[in-house]
């Protein structure tokens, strides 16, 4: 029995950069056979850029286009317009990511993909839905400023952050899988298919729901006491940047370990849970702590939580990043190190789990990716490489009932 869930549903991918291919890469991770439509020639733009081996697809491109097959096909011509229709009537589900109004302007309107296929789903990645930006261009650092991640990310007194976190492409992208399997289980029961939107400023606002929650409670109390502006600075109409502070209940901060001069990345992030704090005051040796009475509740806390972390980091900073961990983790007191991206890719437990995963690619050898996070007990994820520019033309061709002679045609045209 074929046990991949998705197995049988036919994707049409014409999507590039990393929100789109994000998303239809899980898609053929659950099993999905997904056909990533490209431009003959060139492909992808992803393949040529931040190459790390001359003439051969990045990195960039490899690490989002598992498990797919690769079609070129110029939409513009003739011969590929129709071929494309072929594929909007072969497919269960077409996603594309292009700028506002390309789709339209390779006639390719809901209205007429519809008629093609009235059984088709729709997804589609936009910078913003409608309204004032909605014709607008977007890449994953816009949609972090325009969705409330950038005002709210870094210290007080510098300028708005951007996260190495990729919540712009990769978060939209995930955002738009859920809507496409749930419109997918919808139409077991309508017979029909629907347009699916996520629009990456939307998908960044709904990562950053606790600040607009913090917002409200700011215009309510004018002050927000788990951030480090309390109780000594000020805070103004909109929510502030919160530095390393927790966005939940418990307060948390980064706190510098052994080694920390030389090594960036020697710090561990520290909560100090209430459940656990008579724990954290016993480790630190402040033992009169869980009872002073300007420490021993939460709420007393929260107007000494600069000088309670500062005492906490005498104590981690006599440790390695590990050492405390070890230690604070007998005591369930919820911690986590810094790792690096050195160290992730080097770690035994994410290989073991198939999260980070080596593949073999026919003109770049061996290399390390990130495979599925998300784990299904009866459908397991295998992780295989991405597909060379147009690998898989005349394969999926002859599947539509080409022949030879229709598929010299289309070459001879520039179709394919
Ligand atoms: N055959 C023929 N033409 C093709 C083609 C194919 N197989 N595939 C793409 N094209 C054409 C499109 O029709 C479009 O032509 P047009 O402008 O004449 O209509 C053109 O290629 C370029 O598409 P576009 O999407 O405008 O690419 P871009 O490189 O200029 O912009 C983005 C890139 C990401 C900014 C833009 O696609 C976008 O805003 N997408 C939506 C938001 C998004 O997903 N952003 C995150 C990206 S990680």
């Amino acid at each position: 029995m074929d046990d991949k869930a998705l197995s049988g549903v036919r994707i049409l991918d014409f999507t590039h950069v990393q929100s789109g291919p994000t998303c239809t890469q899980l898609l053929a991770w659950f099993g999905a056979d997904v056909i990533k439509v490209e431009r003959p020639g060139e492909g992808d733009a992803t393949r040529g850029q931040l190459r790390d081996i001359p003439g051969v697809d990045s990195l960039y491109f490899t690490m989002l286009n598992h498990n797919k097959r690769s079609v070129t096909l110029n939409a513009k011509s003739r011969g590929g317009k129709q071929l494309l229709e072929s594929l909007i009537k072969h497919c269960d589900v077409l996603v594309e990511n292009f700028a506002p109004g390309a789709m339209e302007r390779m006639g390719l309107t809901w209205e007429r993909i519809h008629e093609l296929n009235p059984r088709m789903i729709v997804g589609s990645v936009k910078g913003f839905g409608p309204g004032r930006y909605e014709d607008c261009k977007v890449y994953e650092n816009v949609a972090q400023c325009a969705g409330g991640a950038a005002s709210t990310t870094g210290f007080d007194d510098g300028p708005p952050v951007v996260s190495g976190a990729q919540i712009g492409d990769s978060g939209t992208g995930l955002h738009l899988a859920l809507g496409i399997v749930t419109a997918l289980y919808h139409r077991t029961r309508s017979g029909r298919g629907q347009k699916v939107l996520a629009p990456m400023q939307d998908a960044v606002l709904n990562l950053c729901r606790v600040k607009l929650r913090d917002q409200q409670r700011l215009e309510r109390a004018h002050s927000l006491h788990e951030y480090p502006q309390y109780p000594d600075g000020k805070f103004g109409d909109a929510v502030p940047r919160a530095g390393n502070a927790s966005g939940g209940g418990q307060p948390g901060w980064i706190l510098r370990c052994k080694g920390w001069e030389t090594d960036p990345n020697a710090y561990i992030y520290f909560i100090t849970q209430a459940a656990v704090w008579p724990a954290v005051c016993k480790v630190i040796g402040e033992e009169e702590w869980i009872t002073d009475e300007a420490y021993a509740t939460p709420q007393a806390r929260l107007l000494h939580l600069k000088p309670i972390f500062a005492r906490i980091e005498q104590w981690t900073m006599s440790k390695t990043k590990f050492e405390a961990m070890e230690i604070l983790n007998q005591y369930d007191i919820p911690c986590g190190p810094i790792l690096s991206m050195k160290e992730i890719a080097e770690d035994p437990w994410l290989r073991q789990s198939g999260t980070v995963v080596e593949v073999e690619h026919p003109t770049r050898g061996r290399h390390l990716t990130v495979g599925n996070p998300i784990k299904l007990s009866d459908s397991p994820t295998e992780v295989t490489r991405a597909p060379l520019l147009g690998e898989h033309t005349e394969e999926v061709l002859l599947e539509l009932g080409y022949t030879a002679g229709d598929m010299k045609a289309l070459r001879d045209e520039g179709a394919i």
